[in-house]
């Protein structure tokens, strides 16, 4: 028998909690293949807020922080909170006060046929840029400060160059350094610095712009793409696109330093979606692939592939939700999903 992982469930808002409810079968799945887990759910999210005033408690952050292994976060995001003050008190604070530098976001094909063949996976730098929520309003102008740090930036690139160099794939590194000459000059010196250490892999800058054009027209020949919290949101959204949409886009982030016990959250790449929230319509395939994700980080490497396995095969089979042209539910799409695990 495995170590006790102990896991916090997240739903959070709208999809998020739809997503996520078709995951949790496949939690006594994990414990029947001999898989030890401890999961708790945690109410925090826009209804929780408008009922109680609070988003976060510190109590609770610290209960995560030091008392679990792991998060499974569903989305965050309420109309009814338009400035999102819940949804930063939450995510924000998971990603920045767990240290959560590293954020993953892998693009591939999910079914076999699907074109084009891409294989790539976003690195992004996920606590610090201008998603550190410091600056000003004032009568005449307004300042978003971005901030990036030496250990932050250095954590994303080793972990970048470090999966390029197992994947035996190139490494690009999205920046804007041609203008943003303080924080993405830093970025460029380390990028340097490592490439120099890391012979064997083809590593190469590219300015973000001509990178995304590049993309558009042919993603195919790009391995790793490394980037800053706002890039790498910009980008990973592009490329989900290439392989189907939001709705499928997976993504994990972790602490690679293990400043906590708690080192790592697996989450959709998408947001609540209001849009489309309550009526059944969300697509669960992103959340199952982010529970791969996080099978593999702690090892569980056949149930990994079973779970992206199922997916593929479901898909193959001709399930699909709206987003992907189709007409299941979120249930239906879950439930077809399950079907193909192995028991
Ligand atoms: P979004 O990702 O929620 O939705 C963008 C588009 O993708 C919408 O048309 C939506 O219907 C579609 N979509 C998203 N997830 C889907 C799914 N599982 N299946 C099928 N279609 C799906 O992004 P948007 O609209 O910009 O933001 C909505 C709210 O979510 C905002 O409050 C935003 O702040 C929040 N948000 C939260 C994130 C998180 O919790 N990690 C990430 C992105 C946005
Ligand atoms: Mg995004």
């Amino acid at each position: 028998m495995d170590t006790l992982v102990r896991i916090a469930l997240l739903p959070g808002d709208g999809v998020g909690t739809e997503v996520m409810a078709e995951i949790l079968p496949c939690l006594d799945w994990l414990e029947s293949r001999g898989h030890r887990l401890e999961i708790y759910h945690l109410p925090f999210g826009a209804e929780h807020f408008l009922e109680t005033g609070e988003t976060l408690p510190e109590a609770a952050f610290e209960e995560i922080r030091d008392g679990f292994d792991a998060i499974l976060f569903g989305a965050v995001g309420d109309p009814r909170i338009p400035d999102g003050r819940h949804a930063e008190e939450i995510l924000l604070r998971l990603r920045q006060g767990l240290e959560l530098t590293v954020n993953c976001r892998p693009c591939r094909p999910l079914w076999p046929g699907s074109r084009p063949v891409i294989d790539l996976e976003v690195y992004r730098e996920n606590t610090e840029g201008p998603y550190c929520l410091q600056g000003s309003t004032e009568p005449d102008r307004a300042v978003d400060l971005a901030i990036h740090t030496e250990p932050a930036v250095r954590r994303l690139l080793q972990a970048a160059f470090h999966r390029a160099g197992t994947r035996g794939c190139s490494l690009t590194l999205a920046h804007k350094a041609n203008v943003l000459k303080h924080g993405h000059g830093l970025w460029m010196r380390i990028f340097e610095e490592l490439r120099a250490a890391n012979p064997g892999i083809v590593a190469r800058g590219m300015h973000a712009d001509a990178l995304l054009c590049a993309l558009v027209q042919d993603p195919t020949p790009f391995g790793i793409i490394a980037a800053d919290n706002y890039l790498g949101d910009l980008i990973s959204d592009l490329c989900a696109a290439f392989v189907g949409g939001l709705g499928v886009a997976p993504s994990l982030s972790w602490a690679p330093h293990l400043p906590y016990r708690c080192s790592v959250l697996a989450e959709p790449v998408h947001g609540s979606a209001p849009d489309i929230a309550g009526r059944g319509q969300a697509n669960p395939v992103g959340m199952f692939l982010s529970t791969a994700l996080l099978c593999r980080h702690l090892g569980w490497e056949s149930e990994a592939a079973a779970l992206e396995g199922a997916v593929s095969l479901a898909l193959a089979e001709g399930a699909r939700t709206r987003d992907l042209g189709g007409t299941s539910s979120t249930a239906a799409m879950g439930a077809a999903i399950r079907a193909h695990l192995p028991r």
